[in-house]
């Protein structure tokens, strides 16, 4: 959005007479009647409707504010792509169509329950300004917007105009009242003008939001399949685009591209920044730069999610050998990650913990890395396995090996360690299982012949009655299933 600063510099030359004015405004067909298409009811409507009468279950007789959060300024007077708060989306049915500044309210009702009202910008009318001058809102700039009655039929909510929110709160009666507190900085403020003592109270209101999300129904469980299968489509896609990157010289890129094509095709766009690590570069393990070459003879570690438009999103990786084979050393480690993985995987069951999962994959590690000789003279397998006083195996693997997975690519990150890390694993969760090793091409303490090599192998597991459902089962793991793979795409 310009800046008074910006305007006052006069870049912008729009016509203002009377005459314009009125000659822009006018001359255009009635809008379209909605169609049958516009006012149906969404199938996420009523999952919406689940979560918040759970959410006002928990906090009766509370006004409960979650905002989409606004615009974020790129440079200058361009913005980022717009992308609503999770828990706004989670519990307004809203996904990538949400427009910035909306609000969701849940008021209570005098006899209990509450009533929600999504405050957002509605369809605005043609004869005012903002539909020819405002490039950040205006229908000739970004588009028309939806009608109020039309979303009010898709959601199965009250709708109103967001030029009414600050009234609306501002009539406060004192009642006591909640927002998640980061996300929109000026509806807080509002809020925050009429109470007191709200900080904790806040917080947990925005633990209970992040907490709630931790078993998925069985839609949410369909989205997730959706976004792992379209997530299959875009590793095909790289396989098959990889010689091309190889030759093309800055071929991180090529792979990042090729793949973000998909993602915005198939949904939303990437679920988080994608991976695209060649050679050394996947031994750093959020390698997001991706400005290196892909040669052949070395790995590509490719960990990428495509977020559907409901904001559900896959995060799996694959370690692909470049030109099609692995050699014996990149063989060597990719068998005790899949090893590793597998012993995690077994893990994935209800009454585990979810720390079992981890410590699973890293007892594979641990006794793998000591095999090898690794681990310092004398440390022995349990003494590095030991929590308070161990650790030297991490050196080659510092990070978790699962979290939950969703709306959010690290989803209801704000439990507490009792409900996430300490607690039961439960059918409905869904979480990722991905160890890796990793020795940097400098790691003096790494054998000579494995220095350069980082392999990483992540899937999205579902939490099940019995045990647990691989969703990402469908993409080839093993060693000489990822060869046949790629042979496959390579050679249509
Ligand atoms: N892509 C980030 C992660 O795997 O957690
Ligand atoms: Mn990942
Ligand atoms: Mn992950």
């Amino acid at each position: 959005m310009a800046s008074e600063q910006q305007a006052e510099a006069g870049h912008r030359d729009i016509p203002n007479s009377a005459e314009f004015r009125e000659f822009i405004t006018s001359g255009w067909a009635a809008s379209p009647t909605a169609g049958a298409a516009s006012t149906a009811r969404a199938e996420v409507a009523d999952h919406a409707a689940a979560r918040r009468a759970a959410v006002s279950e928990r906090f009766p007789g509370e006004r409960l504010v979650v905002p989409a959060g606004g615009l974020k300024v790129r440079s200058n007077d361009t913005d980022f792509t717009f992308r609503p708060h999770t828990a706004f989306a989670h519990l307004s049915g809203l996904g990538a169509g949400t427009e910035p500044d909306s609000a969701l309210i849940l008021e209570p009702r005098p006899g209990g329950g509450h009533d929600a009202v999504l405050y957002t910008r509605i369809r605005g009318s043609r004869d005012g300004v903002e539909f020819y001058a405002d490039s950040r809102y205006g229908e000739f700039w970004v588009g028309p917007r939806p009608a109020a009655a039309d979303l009010s039929s898709q959601l199965g909510l009250t709708v109103r105009d967001l030029e009414t929110l600050a009234d609306d709160l501002g009539k406060d009666d004192g009642g006591p009242a909640r927002v998640v507190r980061a996300t929109d900085p000026d509806i807080t403020a509002l809020l925050d003008a009429g109470r007191t003592d709200f900080l904790e109270a806040d917080d947990e209101f925005a633990r209970f939001l992040s907490t709630m999300r931790m078993v998925k129904d069985a839609w949410e469980v369909g989205e997730m399949r959706r976004a792992v299968a379209a997530t299959h489509r875009g590793f095909d896609a790289v396989i098959a685009a990889l010689p091309e990157a190889v030759r093309k010289g800055r071929g991180e890129r090529w792979v990042e591209g090729v793949f973000g094509l998909h993602s915005r095709h198939e949904g939303n766009g990437v679920g988080y920044e994608s991976i695209c690590a060649s050679g050394d570069h996947a031994t750093t393990i959020h390698w997001t730069r991706n400005t290196g070459d892909v040669h052949a003879g070395d790995l590509l570690l490719l960990d990428a999610g495509i977020e559907l438009d409901t904001l559900f999103t896959a995060d799996i990786t694959r370690t692909l050998p470049v030109d099609g084979r692995f050699t014996a050393a990149q063989r060597r480690v990719y068998d005790v990650v899949l090893e590793a993985q597998q012993a995690g995987m077994a893990a994935v069951r209800p009454g585990n913990r979810f720390r079992d999962i981890h410590a699973a994959a890293n007892a594979v590690i641990a006794q793998r890395l000591h095999e090898w000789g690794l681990l310092p003279d004398g440390v022995t397998v349990e003494q590095t396995l030991d929590p308070d006083n161990g650790g030297w195996h991490r050196r080659w693997m510092v990070h978790g090996t699962s979290h939950h997975l969703g709306m959010d690519v690290h989803d209801c990150l704000l439990a507490l360690r009792e409900d996430y890390l300490d607690a039961e694993l439960r059918p409905g969760m869904v979480l990722t299982v991905e160890p890796g090793l990793y020795f940097k091409a400098d790691d003096l303490l790494a054998p000579a012949d494995l220095r350069g090599i980082g392999v990483r192998i992540e899937d999205n597991v579902l939490v099940t009655e019995t045990g647990h459902e691989n969703l990402s089962a469908a993409m080839p793991r093993t060693a000489d299933d990822v060869e046949a793979w790629m042979a496959r795409i390579r050679t249509p």
